[in-house]
């Protein structure tokens, strides 16, 4: 039995910047079966296909003249542990967050530093989501997915995922082609902390605690206070990466901006905090249409009501000019635009 396919589909709830743009069709996809069965469904054969999560990491610009692939595939459990970890497995439908609560819960730390993100476990790999410390990747041990053209089931393990900062295989030769269908964790039973982001640290020090479940609070308190609630003011999230410059171009850049906030890779390059480029231009709080700048914090763009896509666009496009007139450096989106 084929899925139904929904024509004229609203997708503003399937969006984390709310924008009001539809789909010319849409399909809920709840196992692998019906993914593999996509390759043969005459229905949509000719039609390009948009795989969605949660739409946290899209800028959805106009309706979409194909099909919305909606990945619905649930269920999370333990699958197997050895003496030094234990492997978890989820539907790449599940909610991120809440399958982050429902590891700790069950006594398998890991990635408490990882909470709050929105989004699903099978968005995750795709661009290797990181905060506070810990990025994916050091917790992933494999995923499954389908081939959109043909149906196959292929299985990725870390390596073949060629994680890197907000990047992965899925970004880059792998892009749009495959449906990750479920994903497989490796929570390791020796424990370590990660808390050495300062305002993480802070708040575990007034909290008194340090354990894993406080590491999850303070990371939620902290991404409370500085990031938007995508529910209440639309938005994806760092909406640039943070650029890595050269050494060299990092010296001269410190050299007239001292205060230029940045992390020193180990190899002597510098990735700089793009928020405060933009925020040292003077765009936060600035606005083009509904699409503004988040006031409290430059690299998150939102929509204060009624913004589309495009003026998003524009307005990340001005910032880009901006951020590269006065400091020579170019700013990459993060999310994925359409
Ligand atoms: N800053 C400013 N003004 C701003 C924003 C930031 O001066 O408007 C300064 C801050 O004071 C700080 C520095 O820039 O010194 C870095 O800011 P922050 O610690 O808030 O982190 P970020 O670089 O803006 C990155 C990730 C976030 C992640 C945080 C914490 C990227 C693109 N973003 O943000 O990830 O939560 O670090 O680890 O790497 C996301 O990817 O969607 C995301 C939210």
């Amino acid at each position: 039995m084929s899925q139904p396919l929904i024509a004229d589909y609203p997708l503003r709830a399937h969006n984390t910047f709310g924008f009001d743009v539809r789909a010319r069709f849409a399909m809920t996809l709840e196992s692998e079966a019906q993914v593999a069965a996509l390759a043969g469904d005459a229905r949509i054969a000719k039609l390009p296909q948009l795989v969605l999560g949660g739409g946290s990491n899209v800028v959805l610009t106009r309706d979409f003249d194909g099909v919305a692939l909606l990945v619905g595939m649930l269920g999370k459990r333990l699958i197997a542990q050895d003496d030094d970890a234990c492997f978890v497995e989820a539907g790449a439908g599940e909610n991120w967050h809440d399958f982050v609560a429902w590891t700790l819960a069950a006594g398998m730390p890991g990635l408490e530093n990882l909470a709050l993100i929105p989004g699903t476990v099978g968005a995750a790999p795709i661009q290797n989501i990181g905060a506070y410390g810990l990025e994916m990747g050091e917790r992933f041990e494999r995923l499954r997915a389908i081939e959109l053209a043909t149906g196959e089931a292929h299985e990725f393990d870390r390596e073949a995922c060629a994680f890197g900062y907000r990047d992965s295989f899925f970004k880059r030769a792998g892009r749009g082609r495959f449906l990750i269908t479920s994903v497989v964790f490796r929570l390791p039973k020796a424990w370590m902390p990660r808390a050495d982001y300062a305002d993480v640290a802070r708040a575990l020090e007034n909290s008194g605690k340090h354990d894993a479940q406080a590491i999850f609070d303070a990371v939620i308190a902290v991404r409370r206070a500085k990031l938007p609630d995508w529910k209440v003011l639309g938005n994806a999230g760092s909406f640039f990466k943070n650029p890595v410059v050269s050494a060299e171009a990092f010296d001269a850049l410190r050299a007239r901006e001292p205060e230029v906030a940045s992390y020193r890779q180990p190899d002597g390059s510098a990735k700089l905090a793009a928020g405060w480029l933009i925020d040292r231009c003077g765009w936060k709080g600035r606005a083009i249409g509904g699409a503004a700048v988040h006031d409290r914090q430059a690299l998150v763009l939102v929509n204060r009501g009624g913004a589309t896509g495009a003026q998003v666009l524009e307005l990340a496009d001005a910032i880009r000019r901006d951020v590269f007139e006065r400091f020579g450096v170019e700013l990459e989106a993060e999310p994925v635009c359409l």
